[in-house]
């Protein structure tokens, strides 16, 4: 960023001083290195007050299209990197106003009447979560198409479910992976909850008391696409309870896809050899000629731990701070900017991987028959067949999984002989079910994991959650 030095008492508030603050009291109190991101965003507020200004009569019509017409260069100007930015002018606000005066003189000085930087701020920042949450939404919503393709294409691949990282039942490759469909749809439900809430425009609550000026505050809320004003002027400087929200549901996506990245770091180790990740998502090491290493997928678990921390930093902000703004109020940017950046990324490496790994379903569908994977099969076949209450066949079962045990086979391989020293009742029939494919086939429950219902769970996704390409 382009940043001169300018020693002068402050233009904006320094009627009343005499001196110019001390370097360090610059240094900590200026954040446009941070909040001239939100440029475009201010600008858009001021042009909307203008424009209600000059509507209410409070400036002249001919004053307020003077100023009107001055914003959009500005805007411009910053776009094609030519503001010249200065740590005494403090932040974006100031900035844009001070541009203003050298462009159009002092009337640009009318464009602040009944209003305050601190409902100036907040209304830029509510601005900007809005839209970075849309924007997030549409993220979701492309990794979600991604995984219903895969989940599509290997709806009938076997692979070993677990609780607790041990072998529990057999499931699909499909499956698993809309299971993350649906928890990233709760994300954006959580988003677009967030966001409506959001949707109230604080502008015109001034510094904290509202104006004495006959501002028109519906006009401006409708003016920038909100859906109405805030309801009270403490309230709308003070709160940022809107960020915390907008942090918190991205701390929760990005849990999400922390969840997968590290499955998909197990399922792509040699160790495990299910998956393969392509080379464009995977790093080299500079002394092991063989590795392949998860990087994107292992970044994607760290920036997770920066977007959880961000929400404890907001709320930590807040939880002292009286009514109504606080200079603490100005530090809620960095935190959910880098929570909106990361998530960002995270969102496009992971749909990166997901696009393009490789599966090694031989050896998927082998760790889908370890551990004894389908003993709840024959389980379930005691229960059908016998008509025994499932704690007993539970016992069973335990019980023919021993002698599996003691001879070092699968439960598929014990003779039926072996099977039937534990109970006489057991038949050649129950074997069948031993089987993972016949285990999958029978999950037909609603949300259950055989592949006709995962091809029906996608259909239904795509159709409901508004997935169709
Ligand atoms: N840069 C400030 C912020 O981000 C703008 C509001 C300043 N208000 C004040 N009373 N100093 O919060």
């Amino acid at each position: 960023m382009n940043q001169k030095n300018d020693n002068t008492p402050n233009a904006m508030w320094g009627g009343h001083y005499s001196t110019a603050p001390d370097s360090i009291m610059q240094r900590i109190n200026c954040s446009v290195d941070v909040d001239h991101v939100l440029y475009a965003h201010d600008i858009a507020g001021s042009i909307a007050h203008v424009t209600m200004l000059g509507d209410v009569g409070i400036i002249s019509k001919e004053e307020a299209n003077q100023i009107r017409d001055a914003l959009p260069k500005i805007a411009q100007e910053i776009a094609d990197g030519q503001m010249v930015w200065n740590p005494a002018l403090e932040d974006i606000h100031m900035h844009v106003e001070m541009r203003l005066k050298e462009l159009i003189g002092e009337v640009a000085g009318k464009l602040h009447t009944a209003r305050s930087r601190n409902d100036q701020v907040v209304t830029d920042l509510r601005l900007y979560v809005m839209e970075a949450m849309e924007h997030v939404v549409g993220c979701i919503t492309s990794l979600q198409r991604s995984l219903c393709n895969r989940a599509e294409e290997y709806a009938e691949t076997i692979m070993a479910g677990c609780t607790h990282f041990q072998p529990a039942q057999p499931v699909t490759l499909g499956h698993h992976l809309m299971a993350y469909v649906e928890m990233l749809e709760r994300d954006k439900g959580r988003m677009r909850d967030a966001r409506r809430r959001m949707a109230q425009c604080p502008l015109g609550a001034a510094a904290l008391a509202g104006t004495s000026f006959p501002i028109d505050r519906h006009q401006t809320a409708k003016l920038l696409g909100f859906l109405e004003p805030t309801h009270n002027s403490l309230d709308s400087v003070a709160s940022r309870d809107f960020v915390v929200e907008a942090s918190s549901s991205i701390a929760m996506c990005a849990v999400h896809l922390s969840r997968f990245a590290e499955e998909l770091v197990m399922w792509s180790s040699p160790l495990l050899g299910w998956i393969h990740l392509p080379e464009q998502f995977t790093t080299g090491s500079s002394i092991m000629p063989q590795k392949r290493n998860p990087d994107a997928a292992e970044l994607i678990r760290a920036k997770t731990g920066r977007c959880m921390g961000h929400v404890v930093h907001l709320l930590t902000l807040l939880k002292g701070t009286p009514l109504a703004y606080n200079k603490d109020l100005q530090e809620d940017k960095e935190p959910i900017f880098d929570a909106i950046a990361s998530l960002d990324l995270c969102l496009s490496a992971m749909r990166g991987m997901v696009d393009s790994f490789g599966i090694h379903a031989e050896k998927m569908e082998q760790a889908a028959r370890a551990g004894h994977s389908t003993a709840t099969d024959l389980a379930d076949w005691l229960v059908r067949t016998l008509r025994i209450p499932f704690r007993e066949a539970h016992h069973i079962t335990g019980r023919v999984v021993v002698q599996a045990e003691q001879r070092g086979c699968a439960l598929w391989e014990l003779p039926l002989a072996v099977m039937q020293t534990v109970d006489a009742r057991i038949t050649q029939d129950a074997l069948q079910v031993l089987d993972v494919r016949s285990s999958v086939a029978s999950r037909t429950s609603y949300g259950g994991t055989s592949p006709r219902m995962v091809r029906a769970a996608i259909v239904r996704a795509r159709e409901v959650y508004g997935l169709e390409e």
